[in-house]
Parts: structure tokens; C-alpha cells; sequence
């Protein structure tokens, strides 16, 4: 793994940066396997990248788009990050429908959502049983208590490793999240991280020793390379390594 950490002097000079990480990451991606596969994440931090990214010129035909989580809610819910990610970009590029590859929610047992989108992730990855995907591209943000993706802290999901996707836990709400080993196979993983509250868990998630379970944020260690996208509200207190 190699990690970079890079901080920005606003939100808007991060997204900017984000913009251009992840269509170098595509085109290369494209450019080396004819195909890109990237993993998205929710919440509000990447919302204007999104929207942001629909103003690209990017081989759409040749992208593939997965969510690494989801709320348990119909693509139509408020809190949907599918719907979030379809309004803002989605919908306005000319991306095949076949290209989008949301978690579905629509089952009653959200375990059977989790194994659908595991087949859904074989199935397009070739996989053989017990194989784990690797995605070109994964999308993380982080919470104010050090969670990404929807492994959030001393949850069953963090200990989930025989499994590409599982069922993570908020607050007692069901949300379908990747594991750690289908996150650690990504080739780029980048986390997108804005504002004073997350300082505290940053400084968590990269103290010397400390404990994933309690900032499961510290539990990514992707094979490929990990990038730390900050603006200096998030960032001031950790030091840039470019
Ligand atoms: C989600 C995300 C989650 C998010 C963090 C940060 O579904 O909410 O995938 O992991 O990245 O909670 O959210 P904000 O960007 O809204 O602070």
C-alpha cells in the first residue's frame, strides 16, 4: 500500500482536487483494462464531486458504477445514496443503464439484499466462490466517529471476512456495506474528508497505535494506493505528505 495524504485550503479547492484524481484514475483504468469499476460512497462530502464529475468528458460506456453502502431505503428515500447519486450526476450523462449497478433494498431481509449484491459483484468480476472483487476505484468518506462506508464502530460487520458484502448496523438501522478484504482489494482507494468535526477521528485514525475497532477507519489497508483527500478544516493538525 502506499498512502499520500493531501490537504487543501477549502472544500471547494478539495473537491476540485477529487475531480481530478478520479478521472486521471478512470482514464488510466480504461486506458490499461478497456473497462473501469468504481465503488461510491454516500453522505454529503461528495455530493458536489458528483455533480462535480457529470461535467466530464469521460468514456461512460466503459464505466462501471457499484455504491460501496447503502441505506436500507427505496432509491426514491431522501437518504437513498443510489437516488443522491443519480440526481446530482447519473441522470445527467449518458452513462448505459446497464453500467449502474445499485445494492437493491428492496428485500425484506436486508441479508438477502447483501448475498444479491454479491452475486451482482461476482457476476460482473468473473469471481469464483470465496473470491473477492478488485475494484479500480473506491470512494470513502469518513464520520465524525471514524466510520466509512457502513462499518461503523464494535459492529459484527467489522468482523465480517468471508463475505464481500454484509449488513452493517447504525444506531440499530440496517445498512448494506462492502467488508474490509472487498475494500482492501481496491487498486486506488480515496477518501474524501471536509470539515472541523472530522479532525478529532482523524487524529484517531492516524495515531501511531489505536484500535479499527473503534475507528474502523484505521482498519483500511487497500493493496493499491490509498489517497487522504482533506480540506484543512478536516486536516490542519495532520501533516500533508504532498
Ligand atoms: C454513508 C457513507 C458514509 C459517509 C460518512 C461521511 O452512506 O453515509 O457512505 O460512510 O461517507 O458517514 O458522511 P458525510 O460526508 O455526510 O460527512
Amino acid at each position: 500500500m502506499t498512502q499520500t495524504v493531501s490537504i487543501y485550503p477549502d472544500r471547494q479547492a478539495l473537491i476540485d482536487a477529487a475531480v481530478t484524481v478520479m478521472v486521471d484514475r478512470i482514464r488510466a483504468a480504461v486506458n490499461e483494462r478497456h473497462s473501469c469499476a468504481i465503488a461510491l460512497s454516500g453522505g454529503s462530502t461528495p455530493q458536489p464531486l458528483y455533480a462535480a464529475l457529470a461535467h466530464t468528458d469521460l468514456p461512460w460506456e466503459r464505466i462501471h458504477i457499484f455504491w460501496g453502502d447503502e441505506r436500507y431505503v427505496a432509491p426514491t428515500h431522501p437518504d437513498s445514496n443510489y437516488g443522491m447519486t443519480r440526481r446530482v450526476w447519473l441522470d445527467l450523462v449518458t452513462i448505459p443503464a446497464a453500467n449502474v449497478h445499485p445494492m437493491r433494498t428492496d428485500f425484506a431481509d436486508p441479508q438477502l439484499a447483501a448475498a444479491d449484491y454479491e452475486r451482482q459483484i461476482a457476476t460482473h468480476f468473473g469471481l469464483a466462490a470465496g473470491e473477492f472483487p478488485a475494484f479500480d476505484l473506491i470512494l470513502l468518506g469518513m464520520g465524525d466517529d471514524g466510520h466509512t462506508a457502513s462499518l461503523f464502530p464494535h459492529t459484527a460487520a467489522l468482523s465480517v471476512v468471508d463475505r464481500a458484502v454484509t449488513v452493517g448496523d447504525k444506531d440499530g438501522q440496517p445498512r448494506l456495506t462492502f467488508t474490509y478484504p472487498t475494500l482492501d482489494r481496491s487498486r486506488s482507494t480515496i477518501f474524501l474528508i471536509a470539515g472541523a468535526s472530522k479532525q478529532a477521528a482523524l487524529a484517531e485514525v492516524f495515531a501511531p497505535t489505536g484500535d479499527a475497532s473503534t475507528y474502523p477507519s484505521r482498519g483500511i489497508v487497500p493493496q493499491g494506493e490509498l489517497l487522504w483527500l482533506l480540506d484543512a478544516a478536516a486536516g490542519e493538525k495532520l501533516a500533508p505528505s504532498s
